[in-house]
């Protein structure tokens, strides 16, 4: 899959592209991360991409041309399925389902970061989809480029070592992740719940269905309201 990511800043894509599994995916092939810095598609002497707001407030806004140069000279060599997103707060919430909706092994995702207090809303007309990673204001969409990259390169088959790691996660079906436990069997006085112990997968796999369904209701609870239960998950949580 590639990644095309329109930014002002593109070095601050260095090291969290070359660390962990990210980077891993980009030495494998499996992604690529093209960073094409707005800036040299600015016309005047300065390199200008910013601009004072129209009807006066604080802040500089986006400008809309060197924005739309840097587009279409992405779109010159774009896989035809390309989708472009642009991040900003005003998006639609980034949840699992939106990053698996994401996922295209062999397609193109173009991501645009936005910076100072928006960008010019007749850039808009350009974009598919626009994201925000929560409801909070960043300096800028390139950390919510980077939450989006690492959380669609995870769903891409072959990146996580173990197809099942993907499945049996957090959010997975809409519940949140069982708790874990490595070695030591005690540590600080607390144990391993016992059935984790027993080599008994079946239990095992109830145990951390209904763990997770507490942890759910315990911390996230308007998570279950979207759940549905199948027959046997049903049977095991009236039990
Ligand atoms: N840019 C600034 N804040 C953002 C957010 N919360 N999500 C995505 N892009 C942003």
């Amino acid at each position: 899959m590639i990644f095309s990511v329109l930014t002002i800043f593109p070095d601050l894509f260095d090291s969290p592209l070359r660390d962990g599994i990210v980077g891993k995916a980009i030495g494998e092939r499996k992604i690529s991360v093209d960073l094409v810095n707005i800036r040299q598609f600015a016309t005047d002497r300065h390199a200008t991409t910013d601009d004072r707001p129209y009807g006066g407030g604080e802040g500089m806004v986006m400008k809309p041309e060197p924005l739309v140069r840097a587009l279409q000279q992405v779109r010159t060599t774009a896989r035809p399925s390309a989708r472009v997103v642009l991040l900003s707060p005003q998006g639609r919430l980034l949840r699992q389902d939106i990053a698996e909706e994401l996922v295209d092994p062999s397609g193109q995702l173009i991501l645009i970061c936005g910076r100072y207090e928006g960008v010019d809303e007749r850039f808009r007309r350009h974009v598919d989809d626009e994201i925000s990673i929560g409801d909070y204001v960043l300096t800028g969409g390139e950390l919510a480029a980077l939450v989006i990259i690492d959380a669609v390169t995870r769903l891409i088959p072959g990146v996580l070592g173990c197809r099942a790691s993907a499945e049996n996660d957090s959010f997975c079906g809409n519940l949140l992740k069982h708790p874990q436990y490595t070695r030591p069997r005690v540590f600080e006085g607390q144990n391993v719940p016992d059935v984790l112990l027993s080599g008994d997968h079946h239990k095992i796999g109830e145990h951390r269905f209904l763990a997770a369904v507490r942890q759910t209701l315990q911390r996230r609870p308007q998570l279950l309201a979207g759940r549905q239960f199948s027959a046997p998950e049903t049977a095991l949580l009236q039990r």
